[in-house]
């Protein structure tokens, strides 16, 4: 039974995160903002999950969040750096308000929950910190999300010198690459959004948060113990396509 800490795991792909981990025996802590929400998550998972309320933001509350789940788990193996933030926002009235609060929450907060782990995942002697990113920054652009695309390649920089850094002291330092996943954030995008995005997908479904539960626990497995500093895209093919008609083959003729 391992202790694992859920940043962003009290809705949507966190949500499946904790769940997955939950469900094959861990003791898991989701963190969120929300306090009702983040009651509710933990109450919903199996096993006797536990909740905090915490801002990445905040150094001072990743500091308290990482300390809490120490004390109330006993140890810390596993971080899964998932909090983030998705608003749109084209990039000629984008104000500097929203690009603080992305590049906040997504980049600084994964800086942050990681550096206040590392000693209790180096006490562990099996750390693991499992970082989601996603499609669009690293491996595609999207109009609208400039500001969030860049903190999504950004943490993939960090990723990589953090796994070197990290890496004598016996913690491995991974991330997913989630495509479009069904969650409470992505349908505030609307029904069209999820309709686009289904039919650019190859394996023609949005993805589900166990689709991403699944490429965490691999990552933070006895399987993947060798594997650090690389990323996983669990996207449906959704990067495959060079264009529209990739999708068809082409009849000589
Ligand atoms: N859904 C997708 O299709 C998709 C695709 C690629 C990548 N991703 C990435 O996957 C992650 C989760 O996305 P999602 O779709 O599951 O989002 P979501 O449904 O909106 O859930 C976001 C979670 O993060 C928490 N959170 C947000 N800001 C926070 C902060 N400052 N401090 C602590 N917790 C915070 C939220 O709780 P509170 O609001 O209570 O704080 C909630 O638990 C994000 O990093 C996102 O970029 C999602």
């Amino acid at each position: 039974m391992r202790s694992v800490l859920v940043t962003g795991g009290t809705r949507g792909i966190g949500l499946g995160i904790a769940r997955g981990f939950a469900e094959a025996g861990d003791r898991v802590v989701v963190c969120g903002r929300d306090e009702a929400r983040a009651r509710e998550a933990a109450r919903g998972l199996p096993g006797a999950a536990e909740w905090v309320v915490g801002d990445v933001s905040r150094a001072d509350d990743c500091a308290r969040v990482v300390a809490e789940a120490v004390r109330r788990t006993g140890g810390l193996d596993v971080l899964c750096a998932n909090a983030g933030v998705f608003p749109s926002s084209p990039l000629t009235s984008m104000s500097q308000d929203e690009l603080d609060e992305v590049i906040d929450t997504n980049l600084k907060g994964t800086v942050l929950t990681v550096r206040a782990a590392v000693e209790p995942l180096a006490a562990s002697g099996r750390g693991r910190v499992v970082i989601t990113s996603s499609i669009t920054g690293p491996l595609t652009g999207y109009a609208g999300w400039s500001h969030y695309g860049a903190t999504k390649a950004a943490q993939l920089g960090f990723m990589r010198s953090a796994a070197l850094e990290l890496a004598p002291r016996g913690i491995t330092v991974n991330a997913v690459l989630p495509g479009n996943v069904r969650t409470e954030g992505l349908a505030e995008l609307g029904e069209d959004y999820l309709e686009r995005m289904r039919s650019a997908i190859p394996l023609g479904r949005i993805g589900e948060v166990d689709d991403i539960a699944s490429a965490c626990l691999f990552l933070s497995g006895p399987g993947a113990s060798f594997i650090t500093g690389q990323t996983l895209v669990v996207d449906g093919g959704q990067v495959l396509p060079a264009d529209g008609w990739a999708f068809e083959p082409r009849v000589p003729g």
